[in-house]
C-alpha cells in the first residue's frame, strides 16, 4: 500500500516535473506567434519572425504596432497645420524635428479613449520639457497628469492619461518639441487573442473542424477577395433558436474598444444588428450592452463611451433576430489591456512590480512613476 503511494507520488511529482519543464523549454513552433502556448502574435517589420520567448522583432515593430514586444496597436493620426512634418509620420525614431516649433497637436482618424503615449526626442535633456493635452470636439484641451511618467530609456518616455471619453486631437508643448522624433497614441492590445471562445451551437460543414468557436480569436482575418477564407470564421448551426458566441478571459480585461470582422464571401446581414455585452469581474457592477449598427458592414467598429470602467471577464455576442438566425463572425478583436494585481505587470501579469512605496508600475512596461523601491534600478525597476 505504501509502496503504491509512493509510486504515484513518483509519477505525478515527474509528470507535473516535466509538464513545467517543457514550457519553460519548448518555445511556441507555429510561424508568427510566440509565448509559452502560443497565445501572442507576432507584429515584426515585413512579416519577419519574432523571437520566440518574448516577441521582441530585430528589425522593429510593423508600422501598425510599437511598445513591448510589439504587442499595442499604434493610433493613426494625420498632423495638424502647414509645415513639413514628415519626419512625426514617417514611423522612424531617428528623424526628428529640427524646425523651431511651440507645439504639434495630431487629429486622430478615429475618436478612441486616451490610455497611455509615448514620446520619443533626439535630445536626452529635453525630455521632459513636454506638456500633453488632449480635446475631442465638444470639450476644452485638458492636460495629462505630468506626474504619471515613466522613462523607458534616455530619449523615450511613457505619459499615462486614461480618458473616460473618446478623444479626437492630442497636442504636445513646450521647449521638447523642438527635439521631437515621434509620438505613439496606444490604441491598445489585442486581449481577446486565443482565449477561450464558446458558442451556442456549431454548423459541422463537410465534417472538418471549419467554423470553430475559437476561429474568432485566431487572428486570422479574411482577406477581401471572395475566398474560401471563410472557413477560419465562426458559424452557428441552422435551427439555433437563440445563437450567440462568448469569449472568457484568463485573467480580467480592461477593454477600450471592439472590432467585428464579418464575413467577405457571403451573409453580411446575419452580422448586423448584433448585441454585444460585457460582463464585469464583481458582480456588484451591471453587464453592459451595445447595439451593432443596423447597416450591413464588413467591419463593425464598437467604441464604448463612457469608457468601460471595470475589468471585464467574458464578452459575448447574440445575433440580431435577423432571417436566417445564424451567427457568423470572422474574428473578433478586443483591444485594451490586461488588468494585473496592483503589484504585476506583463503580457499576463508575470512580473513582479518593484516600485517605491508599492505603488502602481505600467502595466506594459513595468515603468514606475514614483521612482523604484529602494534597492531596486533600471528602467523597469526589476534590477536589485
Ligand atoms: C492604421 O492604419 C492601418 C493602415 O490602414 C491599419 O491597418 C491599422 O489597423 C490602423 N490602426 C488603427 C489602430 O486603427
Ligand atoms: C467629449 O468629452 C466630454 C468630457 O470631456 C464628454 O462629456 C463628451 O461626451 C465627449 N464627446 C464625445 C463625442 O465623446
Ligand atoms: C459563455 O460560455 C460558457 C461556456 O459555454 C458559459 O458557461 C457561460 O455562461 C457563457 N457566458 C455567457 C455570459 O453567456
Ligand atoms: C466590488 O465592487 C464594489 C464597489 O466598487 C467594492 O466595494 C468591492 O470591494 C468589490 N469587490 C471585489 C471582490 O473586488
Ligand atoms: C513613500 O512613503 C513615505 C512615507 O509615507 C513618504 O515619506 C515618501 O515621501 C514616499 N516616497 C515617495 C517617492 O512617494
Amino acid at each position: 500500500m505504501y509502496f503504491l503511494k509512493l509510486v504515484i507520488l513518483t509519477y505525478f511529482t515527474l509528470t507535473a516535473f516535466s509538464l513545467s519543464f517543457s514550457i519553460d523549454q519548448t518555445p511556441c513552433t507555429s510561424d508568427g506567434w510566440f509565448g509559452a502556448n502560443c497565445e501572442y502574435q507576432c507584429h515584426c517589420a515585413g512579416s519577419a519572425p519574432c523571437d520566440k520567448h518574448d516577441g521582441s522583432c530585430s528589425s522593429g515593430c510593423h508600422r501598425d504596432w510599437y511598445g513591448p514586444a510589439c504587442q499595442y496597436a499604434r493610433m493613426n493620426f494625420t498632423v495638424n497645420g502647414n509645415f513639413n512634418s514628415g519626419w512625426l509620420t514617417d514611423n522612424k525614431d531617428t528623424t526628428c524635428n529640427r524646425g523651431n516649433l511651440r507645439s504639434v497637436t495630431v487629429t486622430l482618424d478615429t475618436p478612441i479613449p486616451l490610455t497611455w503615449l509615448r514620446v520619443v526626442v533626439s535630445d536626452a535633456v529635453n525630455l521632459n520639457m513636454m506638456f500633453i493635452s488632449y480635446r475631442n470636439e465638444s470639450s476644452p484641451y485638458t492636460e495629462c497628469p505630468e506626474s504619471n511618467t515613466a522613462e523607458i530609456n534616455r530619449v523615450t518616455i511613457d505619459i499615462s492619461c486614461p480618458t473616460e471619453y473618446p478623444i479626437t486631437s492630442v497636442t504636445l508643448s513646450g521647449q521638447g518639441v523642438n527635439y521631437l522624433c515621434s509620438l505613439y497614441i496606444s490604441a491598445g492590445r489585442n486581449v481577446a487573442l486565443a482565449q477561450r471562445a464558446k458558442q451556442s451551437s456549431w454548423f459541422n460543414y463537410l465534417d472538418r473542424k471549419h467554423f470553430l468557436a475559437e476561429h474568432a480569436v485566431d487572428g486570422q482575418v479574411p482577406n477581401n477577395e471572395r475566398s474560401s477564407n471563410f472557413l477560419t470564421c465562426t458559424h452557428t448551426d441552422t435551427g439555433d433558436k437563440s445563437p450567440w458566441w462568448n469569449v472568457s478571459f484568463t485573467q480580467p480585461v480592461e477593454i477600450t474598444r471592439f472590432i467585428l470582422e464579418n464575413r467577405r464571401d457571403c451573409c453580411q446581414e446575419r452580422l448586423k444588428n448584433f448585441l454585444l455585452t460585457v460582463y464585469p469581474v464583481n458582480d456588484s457592477y451591471k453587464p453592459i450592452e451595445y447595439r451593432g449598427s443596423y447597416n450591413i458592414k464588413t467591419t463593425y467598429l464598437v467604441v464604448p463611451s463612457p469608457r468601460i470602467s471595470f475589468p471585464v471577464h467574458q464578452v459575448k455576442i447574440t445575433e440580431g433576430f435577423n432571417p436566417d438566425r445564424i451567427l457568423t463572425l470572422c474574428e473578433v478583436f478586443i483591444f485594451g489591456e490586461i488588468h494585473c494585481p496592483s503589484n504585476r505587470y506583463g503580457l499576463s501579469c508575470e512580473r513582479e512590480c518593484n516600485c517605491v512605496n508599492q505603488t502602481r508600475c505600467f502595466v506594459h512596461s513595468g515603468g514606475c512613476p514614483s521612482g523604484c523601491a529602494p534597492g531596486y534600478t533600471g528602467l523597469d525597476c526589476s534590477e536589485g
